[in-house]
C-alpha cells in the first residue's frame, strides 16, 4: 500500500516507518523537522519538508503522493505543558490535525491511523484500563486526542474515510536492531530522563513522587517497546483493508512497571548508578496506568514480542551509547 506517515521522522513516527518498508509498503515522510530528526530519514523512503499547519503544503504533498493510507503521529505530547500553553496545542494538534484531515478526504485516502493516547481515559476509573472506560482526559493534551477521534468518527460518517485511532500507553525503548538512535530533543519522559542521568546530562532523576499506593510507592505504568507500536500501525492498515471498518484500541502490555524497576533495569543495563531524589508528585499523574490489551489481539493479532523491561532500557541504552555522550 501507498502510505503517507506525518511526522514520520519523529521518534515513534521512524520506527513505524521502517516497520512499514519491511513489509513492503512504498513509504513517504511529511515532516517539519521541529522535533522530527533528519537521522530518523530512510532512504528508502521518500521525504517533503512541510507543515501540517499550511494547508496548502499538506494538500500539495497528498495530492501528488496519492496515498491509499495515511498515519498521523505530528502531535506535540507534553501533557504538563498543555495546561499551561493550551493554545499552542489547539493551534498544532487540533488544527494540524483538521488540515491533515481535510487533505486526505480531499485526495481520497482511504485508511487513516491516528496517534491516539491513554491519556485520553484521564485518572484510571478501574484496571486494566479497556476501550470501555469513561474517557476524561486530566490533561488538555488528552483532549485534544479525544477531540481528534471525534472528529476521526463524523469524517467517517460523511466522508468514508475508515480510521484506526491507537491509544498508547507509554512508549519507550529503540529499534530492537538499532537502525534508529536519533535521540528525542528536550525528553520529559521517564526513561530518557533516567538515561541522561545516567550519563551525567542531567544531575539527577526527579522522582515525582513515593507515596502511592503501589508496591515500592512509586508510579506504575504500561511501558510498550516502540517496534511493538510500530507493528501495531502496521496490524491496523491490514485489519482496515480487510474489514473496512474504524477502530479505537489500545497498544499496551498490561504489566506494571514503577519508577524505581525502571532506575535498577537501568542500572543493570549500564553497570552505573542513576543519581536520583525523590520530590513531590507531579499534579494529574496517577499511582498506576495499566492496558488492557486483548481488543488489539483479539482484532488485530497483535500482542508485544519486545515489551520486557530489560529489552526495552537495554535498546534504549544502546542508542545512547551509539550517539557516542556516554
Ligand atoms: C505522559 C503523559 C501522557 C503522555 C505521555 C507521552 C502525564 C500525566 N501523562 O505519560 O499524557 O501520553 O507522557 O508523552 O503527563 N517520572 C518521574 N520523574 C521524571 C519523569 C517521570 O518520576 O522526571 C514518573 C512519573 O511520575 C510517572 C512515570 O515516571 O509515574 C512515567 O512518566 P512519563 O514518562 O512522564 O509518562 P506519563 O506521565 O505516564
Amino acid at each position: 500500500m501507498k502510505i503517507a506517515v506525518i511526522g514520520g521522522a519523529g521518534y515513534i513516527g521512524s520506527h513505524t516507518v521502517r516497520e512499514l518498508l519491511d513489509r513492503g509498503h512504498e513509504v513517504k515522510v511529511f515532516d517539519n523537522l521541529s522535533s522530527g530528526l533528519e537521522q530518523n530519514l530512510f532512504k528508502d523512503a521518500g521525504f517533503v519538508k512541510g507543515d501540517i499547519l499550511h494547508p496548502e503544503e499538506i494538500e500539495a504533498f497528498l495530492q501528488e503522493f496519492k496515498p491509499e493510507g495515511l498515519v498521523h503521529l505530528a502531535a506535540f505530547k507534553a501533557a504538563g505543558e498543555s495546561m499551561t500553553n493550551p493554545e499552542k496545542y489547539s493551534v498544532n494538534n487540533i488544527t494540524g490535525s483538521l488540515n491533515i484531515l481535510n487533505a486526505a478526504t480531499a485526495a481520497g485516502v482511504k485508511y487513516f491511523v491516528f496517534s491516539s493516547s491513554a491519556a485520553t481515559y484521564g485518572a484510571p476509573q478501574y484496571m486494566p484500563v479497556d476501550e470501555k472506560h469513561p474517557t476524561e482526559p486530566e490533561n488538555y493534551y488528552g483532549y485534544t486526542k479525544l477531540a481528534i477521534e471525534g472528529f476521526l468518527k463524523w469524517y467517517d460518517k460523511l466522508r468514508g474515510i475508515k480510521f484506526a485511532a491507537l491509544r498508547y500507553f507509554n512508549a519507550a525503548g529503540y529499534d530492537v536492531k538499532g537502525r534508529i538512535t536519533g535521540l528525542e530533543k528536550n525528553p520529559a519522559n521517564l526513561i530518557p530522563v533516567v538515561m541522561e542521568a545516567l550519563t551525567g546530562r542531567r544531575k539527577e532523576l526527579l522522582v515525582f513522587g513515593n507515596d502511592y499506593d503501589t508496591p515500592d510507592g512509586t508510579g506504575v505504568r504500561d511501558y510498550i517497546h516502540v517496534n511493538d507500536l510500530a507493528i501495531g500501525h502496521a496490524k491496523a492498515f491490514e485489519y482496515l483493508q480487510q474489514k473496512n471498518e474504524s477502530l479505537i484500541v489500545n497498544l499496551g502490555v498490561q504489566r506494571g512497571t514503577s519508577v524505581l524497576d525502571i532506575v535498577k533495569a537501568a542500572e543493570k543495563a549500564s553497570g552505573k548508578k542513576v543519581p536520583y531524589r525523590i520530590v513531590e508528585r507531579r499534579p494529574g499523574d496517577p499511582a498506576s496506568l495499566v492496558a488492557d490489551p486483548s481488543k488489539a489481539f483479539e482484532l488485530l493479532g497483535w500482542k508485544a514480542q519486545y515489551s520486557d523491561i530489560d529489552t526495552i532500557i537495554k535498546t534504549t541504552w544502546k542508542a545512547y551509547l551509539s550517539n557516542g555522550i556516554v
